[in-house]
This record gives C-alpha cells, structure tokens and sequence, in this order.
C-alpha cells in the first residue's frame, strides 16, 4: 500500500489525477492537501470525499507540509498558481506559492527521505515560430515569459539542485496545454463553452494565430502516474499528444459543435508578451516509459468536455461571474 500525498487535488488537473489514481491503483491510500483558493473546488472531488484524506492547508505553511510529508511515501505536486492573465497583474501569490511552496515541499521531502514527482509546464522553454520545424525537447534552454512560467521554472531548478546537491529522489514533468473535466472557467476552453452557455460571444486574444498544444487531462495524468512508477530520480519527462491548433481554430470548432455560427466571436485585447507557439516533442516519454495517448482525436475529446459543462452548471456558475469581472477590468 503507497501513501500518496497530491498537493493541489482540489484544481483542474490534480482532481482529475485523484478521481484516476482511484480507478487505476485501488491500493493507492490518497492524502490531497489544497488551500482551496480561488481555483480549488472542493466540488471537485465531493463523489471521491469517503475514499480520500482531504487536509485544507496551504503548502507555505512548513509544518503542516512537514507532517504531512512524514506520513506519506511519494508526493505528486501539482499546487500552483496557474493562470498567466492573472500572474500579469498580481505576480506575488505566484511567487509565494510555485517557488516559496516548492521550497517548502522539497525540504520536507529531503529530511524525510520521501519521493516527489514535481508537476510543470512547457510554458518554462518560452515559445516557438509559428513555422519552426522544431519543438520543445528535455534539453531546450529554459526561457519563460511571464510570471507564471519564470515561477514554474524557478520551482523546477529548485528540484534539479536538490536532487544534485542534496539527493533528494525527484522527477519533473513539463506538459502541454490541458483540456478536459472540471477546469477552471478563467481558462481558454472552459470560458468559451460557458460564455456561449450564458448567450455571451467567445473572446479571442489578437489575431488568434497563437498555437498551443492539447493534451487531454486524464493522458497527462497516466503518464504522471508512469513517470511515478517507472521514471528515473533526477529526469525530466515532456508530455505533449501532438495536439497542436491555433486558437482561432479551437474556437471555431467549440462555436460549431455548440450549434453556433462559427464565426460568432470577439476580438478582444491580446495578452502582454503573449507567447506564441508552444509544441513538445514527447520522444523520451513514448521511448522509455512506453506511454501513448488515449485521446488522439481533439474533436471528440473536445464535445466530451462541452457535455460535461452542459451537465455541470451547479459546479461552474459560483465563480463564473467573478472571472468575468477580472476579464472585463482587464478588457479581455
Ligand atoms: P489549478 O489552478 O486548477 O489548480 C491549482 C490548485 O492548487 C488549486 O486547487 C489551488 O487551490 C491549489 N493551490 C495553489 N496554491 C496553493 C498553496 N499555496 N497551497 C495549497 N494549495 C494551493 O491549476 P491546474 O491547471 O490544475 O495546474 C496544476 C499544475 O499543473 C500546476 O503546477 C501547473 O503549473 C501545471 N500545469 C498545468 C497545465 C494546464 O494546462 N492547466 C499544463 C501543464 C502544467
Ligand atoms: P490559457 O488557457 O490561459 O492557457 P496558457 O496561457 O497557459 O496557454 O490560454 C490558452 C490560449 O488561449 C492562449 O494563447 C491565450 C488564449 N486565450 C484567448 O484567446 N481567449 C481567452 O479568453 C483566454 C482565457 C485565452
């Protein structure tokens, strides 16, 4: 029996990789500690509630993280601030809690001789030409952009000098775009599907020729759970589905499978320093974990995820208005 410790299991990817983890490694005993800020949703994991330790409690806080870290094996690290819009006009909490919280993780985790998976972002390699042939690999020099990926990145070179300086056994994990159940409405698809819900028009940044690279959630969490089992201390693994779409493209795609005219959208302001393209080359992880995706077709991956937010307004509506007051200051 593993005692596994999820930090962030109340946010998009982490409740996913819970309700997974579930499903997929029964004898897995699963501790989530989230702050519930204003991403987590406790929602999120209400069905999954009598299976699993949930502690409210912030991963800055060094004794809660101490005790907690003591009493698990393995801790799979996904707690962050996530939203790049958001790191443009308030970057402390993203200060706070991707490297001050990172910090606070890996030392419990290297005075008690534990595991960590770090989870990141290929937001920390910056961006790609729109026509570059090449795509990000485990060795492209790291060159974020905003706050939110100079954050993520500075919480990943944090690991690599525990690992090297003090032995701490950890692997990273630097994925793609994801999409999928129970994200947050402030992210690109979940706001578009729910503006349309609401009678609203979908909002492209620009020119909407920026390029990111989909993934569905639950792959990303499989190979999580790979990288965990089989991937070795020290090592970066990139994980991407070869996803890529422009973003004009996505939303037009949301537009007509919504019934929509698909060109029923605004143009609105675009985000400062808005990075371009984002593409992973995922060889290494196909090559020595053996992963492979399951959702290889984004359309229908894409109509799964609009019937779950047609299914699950009660889940969504709380925090939609409050996102759309950010936008609208932001006049996005
Ligand atoms: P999210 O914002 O939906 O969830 C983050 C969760 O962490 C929330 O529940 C929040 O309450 C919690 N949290 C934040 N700060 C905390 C703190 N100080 N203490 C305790 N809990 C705290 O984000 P997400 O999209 O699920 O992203 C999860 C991780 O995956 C992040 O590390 C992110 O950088 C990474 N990532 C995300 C994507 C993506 O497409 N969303 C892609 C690649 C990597
Ligand atoms: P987002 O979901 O914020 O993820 P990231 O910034 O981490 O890539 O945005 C995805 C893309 O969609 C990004 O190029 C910005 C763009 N975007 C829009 O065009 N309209 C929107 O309303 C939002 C939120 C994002």
């Amino acid at each position: 029996m593993s005692k596994i410790l999820v930090t962030g299991g109340a946010g998009f990817i982490g409740s996913n990789f819970v309700h997974l983890a579930l499903k997929d490694r029964p004898d897995w005993q699963i501790t989530v500690i989230d702050k519930l800020g204003y991403a987590g949703n406790k929602a999120s994991l209400d069905d999954v509630l009598d299976k699993i330790e949930f502690v409210k409690a912030d991963i800055c806080d060094q004794s809660a993280i101490d005790e907690l870290v003591k009493n698990h094996d393995h801790v799979v690290h996904f707690a962050a601030e996530s939203h790049n819009d958001n790191s443009l006009h308030s970057p402390w909490p993203f200060v706070e809690s991707n490297l001050i919280g990172t910090f606070r993780i890996l030392d419990a985790v290297r005075i008690h001789g534990k595991k960590l998976h770090h989870i990141s972002t290929d937001e920390v390699y910056g961006d790609l030409e729109l026509d570059d042939p090449s795509k990000f690999t485990p060795e492209t020099p790291y060159n974020p952009s905003s706050p939110y990926s100079s954050t993520k990145a500075g919480s990943d070179l944090l690991v690599r000098a525990w690992v090297r300086s003090f032995g701490v056994h950890a692997t990273i994990s630097n994925c793609s775009n994801n999409y999928g159940p129970r994200q947050h409405v402030e992210k690109f698809i979940p706001r578009q599907i729910t503006e349309i819900l609401e009678g609203r028009r979908p909002k492209l940044y620009g020119t909407g020729e920026n390029v990111r690279d989909w993934i569905h959630v639950d792959d990303h969490n499989r190979a999580v759970i790979d990288i965990m089992e089989k991937g070795k201390s020290g090592e970066t693994y990139l994980i991407g589905a070869d996803g890529e779409k422009n973003n004009k493209d996505v939303i037009e795609m949301i537009l007509e499978n919504m019934g929509q005219d698909p060109s029923a959208y605004d143009h609105v302001n675009d985000r400062p320093g808005h990075d371009l393209r984002y593409a992973i080359d995922n060889t290494k992880l196909v090559a020595e974990l053996g992963w492979q995706p399951v959702y290889t077709d984004f359309e229908s991956g894409l109509k799964a995820t609009i019937d779950w937010y047609k299914a699950n307004e009660a889940w969504w509506r709380p925090t939609k208005e409050a996102t759309e007051a950010k936008y609208k200051e932001l006049g996005r």
